[in-house]
């Protein structure tokens, strides 16, 4: 062992303990959970290799404390223990092995994965059914008393069980859970908190811990806490052989159970999960910060006993962070298509999620208001999934004095024109449709995958056009000659042939799609399907009524008049008389009947299909007399789900609404796939016209 080590080991303990007291005692933590994470992990680790580094004051010797000075307090009946931490497989298959050293040869082992809630532990004690107390985790031997804020907690039975002829429950029974607030309650909470001009909360754990500290238990029942139970601490009159059992028994007994617990027969089972579960991870509706796997048998869990405080039967398997801190440096405003003005983050680099994040998004100028971000501060950037990163709030606690407001402009950077704000939005606006940045963002959209779908024209080239005046509009795309794409640096003779080969493909783009490609205020993929249907063509949609629009299902009249305005504007007209010249195609085809199978019935997309695309399985349930619909609701007859679908189709389960595979849509309008795909016309022996 070398005096590095023990240097660096001294410096950890410091640096933990720091933070330790900045979170406990003071409230005002400096970093995120994730950083304290991984020094606290640094040090086990490194404890574990050379235990001659361990001292009595390290932090690793204890069990941290949010025990608070208000409260009565309580003494748990066992130990309300913490987990051990995992960050890769290897540090799980490390842990089975462990385990497996220390139990005799062959000892079968089962596992439970539960999500790792991210809330606070509750140890909850029920005699002869009924709630008599409620406690916080303290410091593991006694906690805070906080029967009557649980007690506001509705989803916590009162009495067991919760149905009256379910099992007779035990005479004393000690369960324990974590309090949390669900996604869209906490949105909620800070939407309340906006609307009566109050700060918003940044931190949901924070506040659900802050929430049922509350002495005032009135204050708690004003918050939409919610609890989900995963162990049973202690009982009499009730012997259970397995974790898994216990969860069976606390949901029998009417307690919430996390929903998406499961039972897996060995750990590669669970290995083989943890993708999904970090990709499932954002349309959960409550925060999870990883995963925990539980030694099923509980007799083998028991036995194992304890490594340090831990127990070894079961261990937390932590996602890569989603919230680090680093500093915001500046703040530059974008302005896009529709005006809307974004102020984002310049940040100092910060490694989050698995790449090195430099911006992030602020939202609003409200919102930084509200949250009271300063330039220079230390903040909380988050960054889950496919969300762009955005700063959660400031970390108020590591001001120097030297952070400075952040303001909107007055004028728009690019245009110059004085910016506004409509009542009642938040976002400020360049008001001018002829700003260049709205231009470019315009052009910029409309050649973009998910609009006309231009290849080869990235928002470089369409820059470039524009500044060299070769482009003004949406139009001018379609009258782009050679020469001039021949100027462009790195355009040779096959890069621009095979531009204007693309530029002519969207030029037959069907109706529905130049629809969705104009940047019609709330006219996206469904609308404008729905608009080319009814209308036909662009003609006809310049014609068109607000009453006429507003007739079709699912356009309201707010919509409807933003459609008819848009076709209205005189500019808008010159464009679409531009393409019209340029040869873009304005009618939308005769749709040819193919069946009548998915008559009445209205469907919802979500997730990549295995052969079909969205436009493609749009097309096809259209052409058998089915609907298409944006958002899941009791009216949607199926949901149809390919891979990484999105939270549509929880919506879909949580509504009872069935969904189906491509496959079983194949079943349904009875064609084969492969004969569909090798004669992409419909039956033409019995074509009917829409
Ligand atoms: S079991 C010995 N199960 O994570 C049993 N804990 O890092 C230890 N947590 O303090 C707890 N979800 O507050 C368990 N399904 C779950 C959990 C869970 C969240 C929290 C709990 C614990 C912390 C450990």
């Amino acid at each position: 062992m070398t005096a590095d080590l023990a240097r660096r080991a001294a410096e950890l303990r410091d640096q933990i303990n720091f933070h330790s007291y900045r979170y406990n005692v003071l409230g005002s933590p400096v970093i995120s959970d994730a950083e304290y994470d991984k020094l606290y992990h640094e040090l086990k680790t490194l404890e574990a290799e050379y235990p001659e580094l361990v001292t009595p004051d390290s932090p690793t010797q204890r069990v941290g404390s949010d025990l608070s000075e208000d409260l009565p307090k309580v003494r748990h009946p066992a130990p309300i223990l913490s987990l051990s931490n995992a960050f890769s497989i290897e540090d799980l298959q490390a842990w089975e092995e462990r385990n497996l050293k220390l139990l005799p040869a062959d000892t079968p082992l089962s596992y439970t994965l539960e999500p790792k809630l991210d809330g606070l532990s509750v140890v909850i004690t029920y005699e002869n059914g009924t709630l008599v107390q409620a406690a916080t985790r303290g410091d593991g031997e006694q906690g805070d008393d906080v029967t009557a804020n649980v007690r506001t907690i509705r989803n916590v039975p009162l009495k067991i069980p919760v149905n009256p002829d379910g099992p007779r429950p035990p005479q004393w029974l000690v369960v324990r859970g974590e309090v949390l607030f669900h996604k869209k309650d906490f949105a909620a909470l800070n939407q309340k908190q906006a609307s009566e001009g109050l700060p918003l909360y940044v931190n949901a754990r924070n506040t659900a811990s802050g929430t049922l500290k509350q002495k005032d238990s009135r204050i708690t029942a004003g918050r939409p806490l919610t609890a989900y139970l995963y162990n049973i601490v202690a009982a009499v009159g009730y012997e259970w052989d397995s974790q898994w059992d216990a969860l069976n028994f606390l949901r029998d007994m009417g307690f919430p159970i996390a929903p998406d617990a499961g039972f897996f027969p060995a750990l590669s089972d669970i290995i083989q999960q943890l993708p999904t579960w970090e990709s499932r991870r954002n349309q959960l509706q409550y925060e999870i910060d990883g995963v925990v796997i539980k030694i099923n048998e509980r007799r083998i869990a028991e036995e194992l006993g304890f490594a340090g405080k831990d127990p070894r039967g079961a261990i937390a398997y932590k996602f890569p962070a989603e919230e680090m801190t680093t500093r915001l440096i500046g703040v530059t405003v974008n302005v896009g298509r529709t005006g809307k003005v974004t102020p984002t983050a310049q940040l100092e680099p910060v490694f989050l999620g698995g790449v090195t994040v430099v911006n992030a998004s602020l939202h609003n100028y409200d919102q930084i208001a509200r949250l009271d971000i300063r330039q220079g501060d230390t903040v909380i950037v988050k960054r889950s999934g496919e969300v762009i990163p955005y700063v959660i709030g400031p970390v108020v606690g590591a001001r120097d004095g030297s952070e400075i407001a952040i303001l909107p402009p007055e004028t728009c950077p690019f245009s110059g024109d004085k910016l506004v704000q409509p009542e009642g939005l938040v976002d400020w606006y360049c008001p001018n449709p002829r700003c260049p940045e709205r231009v470019y963002r315009s052009i910029e959209f409309f050649v973009s995958r998910g609009a006309m779908d231009i290849e080869g024209m990235g928002g470089q080239t369409v820059r470039t056009l524009i500044e060299k005046g070769f482009i003004h509009d949406e139009a001018d795309i379609f009258t782009l000659q050679r020469d001039a794409l021949l100027e462009l640096d790195g355009f040779a003779d096959k890069k621009v042939d095979n531009l204007l080969a693309s530029i002519d493909t969207a030029r037959q783009r069907p109706l529905a799609q130049l629809l969705a490609s104009l940047g019609i205020d709330g006219v996206g993929e469904v609308v404008a399907g729905a608009l080319a249907t009814h209308f036909g063509s662009i003609d006809a949609l310049m014609e068109a009524s607000v009453e006429a629009v507003d007739a079709i299902e699912g356009i309201g009249p707010i919509l409807a008049q933003s459609v008819v305005d848009w076709f209205a504007d005189s500019q808008h007209r010159t464009v679409l008389d531009k393409m019209r010249q340029a040869g873009v195609k304005m009618q939308a085809e005769a749709r040819v009947r193919a069946g009548t199978r998915l008559d009445g019935l209205t469907f919802v997309l979500t997730g990549t299909l295995p052969t079909l695309s969205r436009e493609q399985a749009s097309e096809l349930i259209e052409s058998h007399g089915g609907k298409i619909s944006g958002s899941v609701s009791k009216k949607t007859s199926f949901v149809l789900m390919g891979d990484s679908p999105g939270s549509k189709a929880d919506k879909a389960r949580q509504l009872g609404i069935p969904v189906i595979g491509e496959a079983e849509l194949w079943d349904m309008i009875g064609e084969n796939p492969a004969e569909s795909r090798s004669n992409p016309q419909p039956n033409p022996t019995q074509p009917s016209l829409l």
